[in-house]
């Protein structure tokens, strides 16, 4: 049988999910899932970089794994589970570090804008933060990993990584291609169209989330940003504003960009902004029922993690056992004599 290429992503539980988590991830992971083998997390150990409370960020994880499902996920395709689960993805993340330079993370822009943001702790969490996701997708031999477009620096640092550590000690890691997607891959904010939609934002009206009901939708959607101009044709430079309107249209009808332009020759910005309303509400509608349907359905949640986090483990420990033995650490004598030697090639995992 052959295999199929392994996917890696993730998705931090600090908020509820946005339309810019579902067209930058999401939507990409449904997609790909039957024709890859897909390991799919909540990336809870990523989001204490910055202060979380403990109750809340309990609830926000499971929440997450619910929306994953209300999505499309199919736990009996991917496997789903809880970064902070797999402990080989700190211990990973221990080794990698001793291998970046503390210039590669100085240099990361989102360790620069969140070390702007959260001036009163700049924690060497934030600083390492891009060592424990490329641990995170290296321990699972990842092929490809579907992300938007914001985390493109953060694979590049992956893959030095990755060709690092294999020029000095012989193949170890795959080296992973990031998916970024053509359409979508940055959801701008619905206030200003020319900073990223992101869940922190203070301005709720900024940001559309997955569970937002048909009222908050309507008055997002009125209330949105759009540029002078008249004509509906999109164009992210002079119209940002409208572009952003005009991908989720296509998000939420499947229409294409020149079929969008074409149904609205014409008409003007308020015509679309009446009909992405609607579109959106029917798009969102069964997320939004299918996530209150599981939201409190905590057993079945933990059961599905509870299979994911075994799984998970099994293909990690494989690969930082590897690691392990090519770095000269001495195999623990609990460790079985099956556990990948130095010869064993990456391929074979
Ligand atoms: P996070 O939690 O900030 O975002 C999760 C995913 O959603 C995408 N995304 C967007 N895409 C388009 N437009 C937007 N406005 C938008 N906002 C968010 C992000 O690009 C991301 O793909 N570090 C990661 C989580 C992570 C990870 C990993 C991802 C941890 N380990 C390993 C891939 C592989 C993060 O903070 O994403």
């Amino acid at each position: 049988m052959t295999q199929r290429p392994v996917i890696l992503s993730g998705i931090q539980p600090s908020g509820r999910l946005t339309i810019g988590h579902y067209t930058g991830a999401l939507r990409n992971w449904v997609a790909l899932q039957q024709s890859h083998q897909c390991y799919f997390m909540v990336a809870d150990l990523h989001a204490i970089t910055v202060r979380q409370d403990p109750a809340e960020l309990r609830q926000r994880t499971l929440e997450t794994v619910a929306l994953f499902l209300a999505c499309g996920i199919d736990p009996t395709q991917s496997v789903l589970f809880v970064q902070s689960h797999v402990p080989e993805h700190t211990q990973l993340a221990w080794v990698l570090s001793c291998w970046t330079s503390m210039g590669e993370c100085s240099r990361m822009t989102q360790f620069k804008e969140k070390s702007a943001q959260h001036r009163h702790l700049v924690n060497v969490g934030l600083f390492a933060y891009p060592i424990l996701m490329a641990a995170d997708i290296l321990l699972y031999q990842a092929d490809l990993v579907p992300v938007g477009a914001d985390q493109k620096q953060h694979l590049e640092l992956t893959r030095n990584l990755a060709e690092r550590f294999n020029h000095h000690y012989g193949p170890t890691f795959r080296v992973p291609e990031p998916y970024i997607p053509p359409v979508g891959a940055k959801i701008m904010s619905l206030q200003d169209p020319t900073k990223k939609m992101s869940k922190s934002d203070p301005n709720e009206n900024a940001i559309l989330f997955l569970t937002d009901p048909p009222d908050a939708i309507r008055r997002k959607i009125r209330r949105a940003i759009t540029d002078s101009g008249r004509e509906v044709r999109y164009d992210e430079q002079q119209r940002p504003g409208l572009s952003n309107l005009m991908v989720l249209y296509h998000i939420a009808t499947g229409k294409s960009i020149p079929e969008i332009e074409r149904e609205f020759e014409g008409a003007g910005y308020a015509d679309l902004k009446a009909a992405l309303t609607e579109a959106l509400i029917e798009f969102l509608r069964p997320i939004r029922e299918e996530y209150e349907r599981l939201q409190n359905a905590t057993d079945y949640l933990m059961s599905i993690l509870a299979q994911g986090a075994e799984k998970a483990r099994t293909r990690a420990h494989q690969t930082l056992q590897l690691v392990y033995e090519r770095i000269g650490l001495l195999l623990a004598p609990w460790e079985s004599v099956s556990t990948p030697t130095a010869n064993t090639h990456h391929a074979d995992l």
